[in-house]
């Protein structure tokens, strides 16, 4: 199966490589289908990016791991494909899993999907989820794959949707926090413990106190300037006005008391309010940033992406360097991404006339004088009325309307634009809103209806190299 995928990349990479909306500044599949970051970490100076791959179906299809590796965030390396479904433990899917560093050695935690013959619904009956591991060795290649907890390690209550495993050290304990969902269809965490990184036993469960969603993915906990953090992916969460306008949702509470106490839970923070977030995973690098990647994509939208026809979907967010803030998490790309900025000019823009932007790669801050209405390459349009900050892909989005943000005040808005993406992030980090965006490509320019001051910059592209 390994060979088969990495000859079908090899097969197709130039065909896919020359449609226009592949983007410049940002990690996208080879060929094929993209989801979930997966094993980030940072070792030896290298930064090891992973991500849910499916090269032989744009559409989706059985996932393995595809990997990119970094020095620098300008040069990639594109890994050959090592992580496919080929286990008896992970037979239907090497899905989402993460990274831990421990005494020199990156140990990786994943859920081995395996679907068991016989009449089942696959939710309740039928699924194996078992959390597998395996390390890194020191040629850059992965160690054999061993199965540490199976469907019988999970208490009764659970349905078979448990998985995404992702590891910390509290006190000199391991815990790992897995995604699950009940049989009674509330979503939550199980909490497992190990003294050794091998053997982990039951320990508890974090949940909302009311009922929130019916599962939870991709579960994240971490520790943020000296404030927990537990990120997670809640589905079924019903819309709330402007809250949670996407099928799936992506948000953090914080948490109080330690892993050995019951933890309790703040009320749950949207983290990205556009079309276009999933299953974000965070990595602390070797300089104690907390940098945290997400998917550029959700699961069954009702809004599509015009490259799969061209044999690609989704792509990764630009990876975001997270502080807190009053009481707030705030994200923003990384220094290593304002540096491929290039040309800076400050503009002071009147009203109504156009600033022609030469590309659609570019970095613009904009210094807005409440309230504002911007239209933004091809006819999306960028608005806030004073209390609700309002994007609108038009046309370009292809079946993506409308989503807001409830914000009291701006005072300057980012807008990372790529080729067929825009990543915004008001008031330096305090909410983002990130989205796929299709349009020609032949104006890129930034219209607004009342004078503002605008800082814009070209942004230059990653270079992507093939390794052995
Ligand atoms: C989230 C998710 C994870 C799972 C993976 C499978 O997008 O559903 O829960 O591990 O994708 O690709």
């Amino acid at each position: 199966m390994k060979s088969i995928w990495n000859q079908f990349e090899q097969d197709h990479q130039e065909m896919v490589a020359a449609d226009p909306w592949r983007l410049n500044y940002h990690l996208m599949p080879p060929v094929g289908w993209l989801n979930d970051p997966n094993g980030l970490c940072q070792y030896n100076g290298i930064t090891h990016i992973f991500y849910q791959y499916s090269p032989l179906d744009a559409y989706g299809g059985k996932k393995g791991w595809g990997h990119y590796t970094t020095k620098d965030w300008k040069t990639f390396c594109q890994c050959p494909i090592e992580l496919v479904p080929d286990h008896d433990i992970d037979k239907d899917g090497v899905y989402s899993g993460s990274a831990f560093i421990k005494d020199g050695t990156v140990h990786f935690f994943y859920t081995g999907n395996i679907k068991f013959e016989g009449d089942h619904d696959y939710v309740y009956s039928g699924r194996g989820h078992y959390v597998n591991t395996f390390k890194l060795l020191q040629d850059g290649s992965v160690s054999s794959r061993k199965n540490v907890l199976k469907n019988e390690d999970y208490p009764d209550d659970l349905s078979c949707h448990v998985r995404d495993p992702k590891v910390f050290e509290e006190d000199g304990i391991y815990y790992m926090v897995l995604g699950a969902r009940t049989k009674e269809d509330i979503g939550q965490i199980l909490i497992y413990r190990s003294d050794n990184l091998e053997d982990w036993s039951f320990h508890g469960r974090i949940q909302s106190d009311k009922p929130f969603g019916y599962m939870w993915e991709c579960p994240d906990l971490f520790k943020l300037e000296g404030q927990k953090v537990l990120v997670t992916c809640p589905q079924g969460v019903k819309q709330d006005g402007y809250r949670f306008e996407n099928v799936y949702q992506n948000g953090y509470f914080f948490v109080e008391g330690s892993m050995e106490e019951n933890v309790r839970l703040s009320k749950f923070i949207e983290f990205d309010h556009g079309f276009d977030f999933y299953a974000p995973q965070t990595y602390e690098d070797e300089n104690g940033r907390r940098i945290l990647i997400g998917w550029m994509g959700l699961p069954d939208t009702d809004y599509i992406n015009p490259t799969a026809e061209k044999g690609w979907q989704h792509a990764l967010t630009l990876p975001r360097q997270l502080t807190l803030k009053n009481k707030k998490m705030m994200q923003f790309p990384i220094q290593e991404v304002l540096d491929l900025a290039y040309d800076q000019q400050s503009v002071e823009l009147a009203a109504h006339v156009p600033l022609e932007m030469e590309s659609s790669c570019f970095h613009a801050t904009l210094y807005p004088k409440e309230p504002f209405s911007i239209q933004l390459r091809e006819g999306a349009t960028l608005s806030y009325d004073g209390n609700v900050l309002a994007f609108m892909p038009g046309k370009s989005g292809y079946g993506r309307d409308a989503r807001h943000i409830e914000i009291e005040a701006i005072h300057c808005v980012d807008i990372f634009s790529d080729t067929s993406s825009v990543e915004i992030f008001v008031n330096d980090g305090e909410f983002a809103l990130t989205s796929r965006i299709y349009d020609t490509m032949k104006m890129n320019s930034i219209v607004s209806n009342s004078a503002m001051k605008l800082i814009v910059r070209k942004m230059k592209g990653y270079h992507i190299e093939k390794g052995e």
